[in-house]
């Protein structure tokens, strides 16, 4: 008989050069590029900024786009007390049977970005304190880019913050400025390559 998912021993993430989960990172970055972006998992310097500042006092839903091995999802789960809901999102059918092993007790969704909205839509979710996005976003196609921010934007309201993973150092302020009018960035050296994190307010749709 096998023991129901909140029962089970959580798996442990392994992020570290040289461990399962950066070999996995590789071998799918290897096979499939600029749709995975990085060749290894984000680390815990640049998982933690994602998180920092989150206010949980306050926060009632986050959702994570594109969360790979789930370095990311470890800090939300370890600052998100009970009553967040988090909705994990994973596309690659190699990446969520991972993350649902390491985090037993949360759902993973397994959907393309593009369907944000039914996402959430069936999961009765019309609000979202945060979105933090782990997506490729400047390598998706501009509709799949666009729709997937004001899917983004919709869900978090006027008030509502999009944080977006970058290993490109202040390259695509730019872009995400068309989208928002107020984004800051945060450097994280301690990454593999360095990377940071855009914090965006302020949904414009694009002109
Ligand atoms: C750069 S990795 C980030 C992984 C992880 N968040 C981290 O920080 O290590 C990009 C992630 O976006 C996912 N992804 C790429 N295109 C996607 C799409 N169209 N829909 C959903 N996820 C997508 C990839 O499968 C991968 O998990």
């Amino acid at each position: 008989m096998t023991s129901p998912p909140s029962a089970r021993r959580p798996r442990k993430l392994s992020p570290r050069p040289g461990g399962p989960d950066w070999w996995l990172m590789l071998r799918k970055f290897v096979s499939h590029g600029t749709s995975i972006a990085a060749f290894s998992p984000s680390s815990r310097f640049l998982a933690r900024s994602m998180v920092r500042g989150i206010d949980w006092a306050k926060a009632r839903c986050v959702v994570e786009l594109g969360a790979g091995t789930g370095p990311i999802t470890r800090e939300l789960v370890r600052a998100a007390p009970a009553h967040a809901k988090l909705v994990i999102r994973a596309r690659d059918p190699d990446f969520s049977p991972v993350l649902r092993a390491t985090f037993p007790s949360h759902a993973v969704v397994e959907a393309d970005a593009g369907r944000l909205d039914e996402i959430l839509a069936h999961r009765r979710i019309a609000q979202a304190d945060h979105v933090i996005s782990g997506l490729p976003l400047p390598s998706f196609p501009p509709a799949l880019r666009d729709s997937v921010i004001r899917m983004s934007a919709r869900v978090l309201g006027p008030d509502g913050e999009f944080r977006q993973i970058t290993n490109m150092p202040w390259v695509y302020l730019k872009l995400y400025r068309t989208y928002f009018r107020d984004v800051s960035f945060r450097l994280v050296p301690l990454n593999l390559p360095p990377g940071g994190v855009y914090f965006c307010r302020g949904y414009q749709p694009a002109a």
